[in-house]
């Protein structure tokens, strides 16, 4: 805890300090702990709610550590049209059994809608997916 009183007490005369404070802590743990939130929560006298509120409402932040495979599946209009539920649900259910392997998201448009639906995996872009295709890529990474 004591890394966590040092980045709260850099940030702390700030006007708002709450979001430089967890981005930090994010970009060193890459995850703010609930015992993180705690104690920023004492620190700087803000309810551990209104702290957990923030957490979950920016989708910057994560409250566990991001699994060894990062998959993020668009849930933008042209992807959710084009079948995004399905390749995600594929995604999730292929995935499933291997703890700590995948971090599975939604996310907001990726920026590629002509190859909708789409799944970042790993910083690398897969268009065109169906949730065969989707199955077969978490498999892949599997082994
Ligand atoms: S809506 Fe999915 S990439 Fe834009």
């Amino acid at each position: 805890m004591e890394r966590i009183d040092q980045i709260v007490k850099k940030h702390q005369q700030t006007i708002s300090p709450t979001i430089p404070i967890l981005q930090e802590i994010q970009a060193i743990y890459g995850y703010v702990a609930p015992e993180f939130l705690v104690r920023v929560a004492e620190l700087i006298d803000v309810p551990l709610s209104t702290l957990y509120g923030v957490v979950t409402f920016y989708t910057q932040f994560r409250l566990e550590p991001l699994g060894k495979n990062h998959i993020q599946v668009c849930h933008g209009t042209a992807c959710h049209l084009r079948g995004a539920d399905q390749v995600f649900h594929a995604i999730e259910y292929e995935s499933q059994t291997s703890a700590g392997e995948f971090s599975v998201e939604k996310v907001a448009c990726l920026g590629c809608c002509s190859l909708a639906p789409v799944a970042n995996v790993n910083g690398k872009i897969h268009g065109n997916l169906t949730a065969d295709q989707a199955r077969k890529l978490v498999k892949k990474l599997k082994s």
